[in-house]
């Protein structure tokens, strides 16, 4: 009975309130969040799964949120549209249908190896969602961190790395990771990677498919090290196109494999992308916990 009467109040102000004011102005929504997983995408749908695990990563952590993935190469979008009838939104997309309907705090976390030009897209768009006050915007929007934003996320990849492939090096045994490479500033971190790898082991390398260190950098190091034996590893979330193609055909003479060959190392290829990696996945949700608590 007790409680009855102090439900009765509340009770009384949703009665009044649906009265008071149906023609007048709307009333504030309830609080709803949304976990929003932003990739560059894959138009390989046999990789694809290495994205959708993340989702599922975070779905398992925050369950009962509404987790949704949004891509951002429209090249990649248009493609998947055309080819196989799936439409995956584009994060500016995907955030107007979540105010849409009715969500109020969105938590947008990248799938992104380093900060550059894609993280300041995603930015761009959240910071101008965040100015709309009123009806049309969020009560709170915010953006998580790329995989490498800090001093501690290099090593704690790199430890994480270690621990996934401490079987494929040795004397004579050494693994090279392929990174993306950027014209933006903060592929610095790639650098600063190389460096915690070489912290953790002497048999550990990195190049980048676009920018520094090159592969002739890391090659040349490769070569001094007296390793003879090499496992070709993506350091990308996805192992799509560059490290099916640029580090793992063997029919084409400039990939990876084929130039490691031609210098007269015996070479593996792992075609596993750092989204399939539990370890990798416990440092992205890390990042996405960070944000939504
Ligand atoms: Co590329």
């Amino acid at each position: 009975m007790k409680k009855l009467l102090t439900l009765l109040p509340l009770a009384a102000l949703i009665a009044f309130n649906g009265i008071a004011f149906a023609h007048g102005p709307e009333r504030k929504p309830e609080s709803r969040r949304a976990i929003l997983v932003v990739s560059f995408g894959t138009s390989l749908s046999e990789a694809r799964h290495a994205i959708d695990a993340l989702v599922e990563e975070a779905r398992r952590a925050f369950p009962g949120e509404e987790v949704r993935l949004a891509y951002t190469s429209n090249i990649i979008r248009r493609k998947i549209a055309e080819e196989e009838g799936l439409s995956i939104p584009s994060p500016l997309e995907a955030l107007a249908k979540l105010q849409d309907e009715g969500f109020t705090h969105v938590y947008v976390q990248p799938t992104h190896i380093i900060p550059g030009e894609e993280l300041d897209d995603i930015d761009r768009v959240v910071t101008a969602f965040a100015s709309i006050k009123g009806k049309y915007g969020f009560e709170k929007i915010v953006l998580g961190q790329p995989l490498l934003a800090g001093d501690d996320d290099c090593a704690d990849l790199a430890a994480a790395l270690y621990r996934t492939y401490r079987d494929r090096i040795g004397d004579d045994r050494a693994v090279v990771f392929m990174g993306h490479g950027s014209p933006h500033a903060a592929n610095a971190f790639y650098s600063q990677m190389q460096l915690a790898l070489e912290k953790i082991s002497d048999r550990f390398f990195l190049g980048t498919v676009e920018a520094f260190p090159s592969f002739d950098d890391m090659a040349d190091r490769l070569r001094k090290s007296g390793a003879r034996r090499v496992t070709l590893v993506p350091l990308m979330i996805v192992a799509g196109d560059h490290a099916r193609n640029d580090m793992a055909d063997a029919d084409d003479p400039q990939s990876w494999l084929s130039l490691l060959k031609e210098k007269g190392f015996r070479v593996q290829a792992v075609l596993d992308g750092l989204g399939e990696n539990d370890e990798v996945r416990a440092l992205f949700l890390r990042h996405l916990k960070a944000l939504v608590n």
